[in-house]
């Protein structure tokens, strides 16, 4: 099969790109690098540096014809996108578009999505499956609820057929050590625990210890990359095989909080670094759950990696070779 991913630079990307090489597949990497890293596109991919904002460069790289298009080419800070939502307007919805529209003329009828729990907001109740209400809480959950209706759309009027993977907390990295690309700027728990055990930060600020869980801290659903990755495999058999949409929740169906996330870091790297409780942050719910029963009965997916220790060991593991840089 011939795969491009666009946004296959970046660290969800990446690690798809892995998966698909895994197995044979050629694959070609479309990524301003704006977030992505060069590091992270493999020697054996097919690299096109553009921006998914220009519709020639994105209709260039798919005129060299491909089976199947993977779209992770979008801005992802909840937070950013509610002082900012010009920014994620533009390059989550209007890119997104300018990839659909492209795929479509070049005869790629083939879609995956990485989508997000954001769709759903607030949650009514634990576990979220597929059904739940979408009503999200940032303007970053709806530019992805917003994608999937033109994939809709656009399936029910062009034929195209897609899936859309709605990710939990993806966390985690490669445990055979082929990704070693750090995000640049982090804005999630996991790799802010890790620069604050390598001392590049000077202490982590767990948000609130006043919510209605066992011990006051926000509930989660952290879900491997490498899960991750090889769901985007399966699905992007499944809608070829089947030729039909697929929406699923992709997550581990296990819930950590903050609080055991930070004192089990602290024990797996052995560094006793501050950790504070400092104020709720906006927006937060208390808890999120996925159902990944829907992605078990179309696809046999389950996550195999999620498990607390391998989540903060690989992801350590990468941190000590950078540090070693
Ligand atoms: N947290 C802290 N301190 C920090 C950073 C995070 O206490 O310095 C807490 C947050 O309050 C939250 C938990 O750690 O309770 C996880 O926070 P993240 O920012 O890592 O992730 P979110 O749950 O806010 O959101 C993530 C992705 C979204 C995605 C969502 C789906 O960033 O894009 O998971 O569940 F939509």
């Amino acid at each position: 099969m011939r795969v491009i991913l666009f946004g296959g630079a970046g660290y969800i990307g990446a690690h798809v790109a892995l998966e698909f090489l895994k197995r044979g597949d050629e694959i070609g990497i479309f990524d301003n690098l704006s977030t992505g890293l060069r590091e992270n596109v493999p020697g054996e991919a097919k690299f096109y540096k553009g921006d998914i904002l220009n519709k020639e460069e994105v209709a260039k790289a798919l005129s060299d014809g491909w089976d199947i298009a993977i779209h992770l080419a979008a801005f992802k800070a909840a937070g950013e996108s509610m002082m900012s939502p010009e920014k994620y307007a533009e390059n989550n919805i209007a890119g997104s578009l300018n990839i659909i529209t492209g795929c479509l003329k070049s005869g790629c009828n083939y879609f995956v999505l990485s989508s997000s729990a954001a769709v759903y907001g607030e949650p009514k109740y634990i576990p979220i499956d597929e059904e739940h209400p979408k009503d999200p809480e940032n303007y970053y959950g709806f530019t992805k609820l917003e994608i999937e209706r033109n994939l809709e759309w656009f399936s029910k009027l062009k034929g195209l057929r897609y899936a859309s993977l709605r990710y939990f907390n993806a966390a985690g990295y490669d445990t055979d050590g082929k990704m070693t690309g750090l995000e640049k700027n982090p804005a999630n728990l996991l790799p802010i625990i890790m620069e604050t055990a390598m001392g590049m930060r000077e202490k982590i600020v767990i948000f609130g210890d006043d919510y209605p869980t066992p011990d006051g801290t926000c509930i989660r659903d952290y879900v491997h990359v490498t899960d991750l990755a090889r769901a985007h495999v399966m699905a992007s058999d499944y809608i070829r095989e089947h030729d039909e949409n697929l929406i699923v929740n992709l997550g581990s169906e296990n819930g950590i909080s903050v609080l055991e996330m930070v004192e089990t870091a602290k024990k797996i790297t052995g560094r006793n670094f501050k950790s504070e409780i400092g104020e709720r942050r906006k927006g937060d719910p208390a808890k999120l759950v996925a159902s990944s029963k829907k992605a078990y009965e179309k696809l046999g997916w389950k996550a195999e990696k999620s498990d607390i220790k391998t989540l903060l060991e690989s992801t350590y593991k990468v941190y000590l070779k950078n540090e070693k840089k």
